[in-house]
């Protein structure tokens, strides 16, 4: 008999999510270029085996698949993406779907619903790493609603739940759910920041060792900050090598690699006019981290850097800011994400992305409930000024305000944590500096500037030039 839908791509994701699809009881036909990945993966598919259809050509795929079919594309994000649809085309029905999981650019998802036309296109964030894949993933979804509604049985049953409620969710049209993907990495690129900052403080600035380090994290693993981050954080730094014995975070080189999801979504919010400058802080940290040598050059100049703080701060401060530095950078995602949902007119569901985010993704904490509950009460508020986060803002800009301050004196780079401060205290200014800046623009080009005592736009100073 035909199977219900098909998966294209036997990577490490795809691999996962054909097998959850299976075990959530649903016959799955897959197909993989290499032929041999294919048999593979069926030959250790186990008590699944029984639902998976190995296919060897794109056509025994197609034709392997119910009527009207559904196919999901699990290949690397950019052109293999416009390949392998093109390769499909031909072979489907006009109202056969296909469904793009892997993590494109939204503007790459937004042409290719255009050049769908009316033939079914998704484009689906998918988010939880392998396990996730594997045994709940959170899932984006964007594209015709139409076309959502044909497959969101199968993609609900295999995603991660929340008190049972599944992380799957339509977005919008188009690129929507891939949009909404891209600022979820860049928010895992700020906290994960944050969290290598503080771990920084801990580690030079109080001469902690992995295995306290390790125990401070499971510590606020259970409070506030308690997330997946927080949680492999600390599995991390009490791992050791398996083949010297030694903690492996002192011989991982510190050098960040990125595919460029975090890097999208700092680049589109200066597009939109909706800055995310901690997340825009994460990515610059991990082009600064690949450049070694000039860092080692740095060093030979200047040393110095970092000194002990000898008690200037305490662990508790550093959980303190963390949580403080947490939500900012919460709130300039989901100040983005209302922005592009003014600009594109995508009307995105910010109560339902934070409830997405709850489960199986990689940014998933206790945290992101109480974002859920704020963002239902005013979608529009930004989440720094709900009455839960300004209150645990109160009591925490505090800490992370001495942590910022504290790192300074010590040159302990915080670039996130200070930028985060840096945005908490622009917000909570009103009369800011732009004045200035509009003097000047006026001086030298005679620009214009607004006046606070008169109505009207475009006065002048009184230069000579
Ligand atoms: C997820 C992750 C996942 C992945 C990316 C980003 O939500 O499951 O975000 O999509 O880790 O590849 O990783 P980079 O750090 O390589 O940009």
């Amino acid at each position: 008999s035909k199977s219900e839908i098909g998966l294209l791509g036997l990577g490490t994701m795809g691999a996962a999510l054909a097998l959850n699809i299976a075990d959530n009881g649903f016959d799955i036909a897959v197909y993989n270029r290499t032929a041999r990945v294919t048999q593979d993966f069926k030959a250790t598919a186990g008590d699944l085996a029984p639902r998976i259809t190995a296919t060897e050509t794109l056509e025994d795929f197609v034709a392997s698949l119910k009527s009207p079919r559904a196919i999901i594309l699990m290949v690397p994000a950019g052109e293999a993406v416009d390949q392998q649809i093109a390769a499909l085309r031909p072979l489907l029905d006009d109202n056969d779907l296909i469904i793009d999981a892997g993590n494109a650019n939204f503007h790459d998802t937004n042409r290719r619903a255009e050049a769908a036309g009316d033939k079914p296109f998704l484009g689906i964030g998918v988010s939880g790493g392998e396990e996730g894949a594997r045994f709940g993933p959170s899932i984006m979804g964007g594209g015709n609603k139409a076309s959502w509604d044909r497959v969101a049985h199968i993609l609900t049953a295999i995603s991660a739940k929340h008190d049972g409620t599944p992380c799957a969710t339509w977005m919008g049209e188009q690129g929507a759910g891939h949009f909404v993907k891209a600022v979820h990495n860049g928010i895992e690129y700020a906290d994960m920041q944050m969290i290598a900052e503080v771990y920084g403080i801990l580690r030079d600035g109080m001469g902690l060792d992995n295995a306290a380090i390790a125990a401070v994290f499971d510590r606020w693993n259970t409070g506030p900050l308690a997330s997946y981050l927080i949680e492999i954080s600390a599995r991390v730094a009490e791992a050791k090598d398996t083949d010297t014995g030694r903690p492996l975070l002192d011989i991982i080189t510190d050098a960040a690699g990125q595919k460029g999801t975090g890097r999208w979504t700092a680049i589109e919010a200066q597009h939109l006019g909706a800055p995310v400058p901690a997340i825009e802080a994460a990515v610059a940290a991990r082009n600064l981290s690949a450049a070694r040598d000039l860092r080692q050059t740095g060093e030979d100049i200047f040393g110095g850097a970092p000194q002990a703080l000898n008690g200037a701060l305490t662990v508790d401060q550093l959980e303190q800011a963390l949580i403080a530095g947490k939500i900012i950078c919460y709130a300039q995602g989901f100040t983005m994400i209302s922005g592009a949902s003014e600009q594109f007119g995508w009307n995105l569901p910010l109560p339902e992305i934070a409830k997405v985010w709850r489960a199986g993704c990689i940014i998933r904490s206790v945290m992101l409930d109480d974002m859920a509950t704020a963002l239902s009460e005013d979608p529009d508020k930004n989440l720094m000024f709900a009455s839960t986060f300004a209150g645990n803002l109160k009591a925490t800009h505090g800490a992370l305000r001495a942590v910022v301050a504290q790192a300074a004196l010590h040159g302990l780079a915080v670039p996130a944590l200070s930028s985060g401060l840096a945005y908490f205290d622009t917000m909570r200014t009103h009369r800011g500096t732009a004045n200035m800046l509009q003097g000047q623009r006026d001086y030298f080009g005679r620009h214009g500037f607004e006046r606070l005592d008169r109505e009207g736009k475009g006065f002048h100073g009184p230069w000579a030039n």
